[in-house]
């Protein structure tokens, strides 16, 4: 198996400004929490911040769906949780794919206890095919179809996420059955 260029990294620039101008009209000047989900949204959140013009607060949280390697379940594990209080404030979502939306939902639940001003949703990718919820997602980078990626912050069993480009695996010539 060999790992071929989905999305060039020309691409994913393009979509990550094209947000982060929507992103800084919207909220005119106002302050904005923005809570990037580990680990995959690590790239992403960290290209995004330094293209938005608003004062900003960069918090992280982890969690983890039980699953196997390529799909996740409907049970959401926070594995790292927030270290600052968001009540009353603006705060957005970052991810880097939304799927089945299991994971997406299950985040949106647990920060909407905490009673923020606006809750909003930032994905850099998302697959509409697999979609299990109704969501409904602010700020959509690219929407691709139904394959499983790697590159730019998504893994595979913790694997390529230092790829600059997003991949996929393609199976090699020689290895097809003759
Ligand atoms: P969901 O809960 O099914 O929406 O899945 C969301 C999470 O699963 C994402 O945040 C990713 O971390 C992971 N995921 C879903 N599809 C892919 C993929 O194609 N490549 C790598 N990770 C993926
Ligand atoms: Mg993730």
């Amino acid at each position: 198996m060999s790992v071929v260029e989905y999305i060039s990294k020309k691409e994913i620039d393009k979509a990550v400004s094209r947000l982060a101008k929507k992103i800084t009209s919207d909220y005119n000047d106002e302050e904005l929490v923005i809570i990037g989900i580990l680990n995959g949204s690590f790239i992403f959140c960290a290209d995004l911040v330094r293209k938005i013009q608003l004062p900003l607060i960069v918090e992280f949280l982890a969690a983890s769906s039980y699953g196997d390697n390529t799909t996740s379940s409907g049970k959401v594990d926070i594995t790292y949780d927030l270290k600052k209080n968001i009540y009353d404030k603006h705060v957005l979502i970052v991810e880097d794919l939304i799927d089945t939306g299991h994971t997406i939902k299950y985040l949106q639940e647990y920060l909407k206890c905490r009673r923020p001003k606006s809750l909003k949703v930032a994905t850099l990718l998302t697959k509409p095919a697999r979609r299990v919820h109704n969501l409904k997602i602010d700020y959509i980078g690219l929407e691709i179809e139904d394959r499983f990626v790697i590159g730019y912050g998504l893994d595979f069993a913790g694997k390529y996420r230092e790829l600059p480009f997003i991949g996929v695996y393609q199976e090699d010539a020689d290895e097809t059955p003759s």
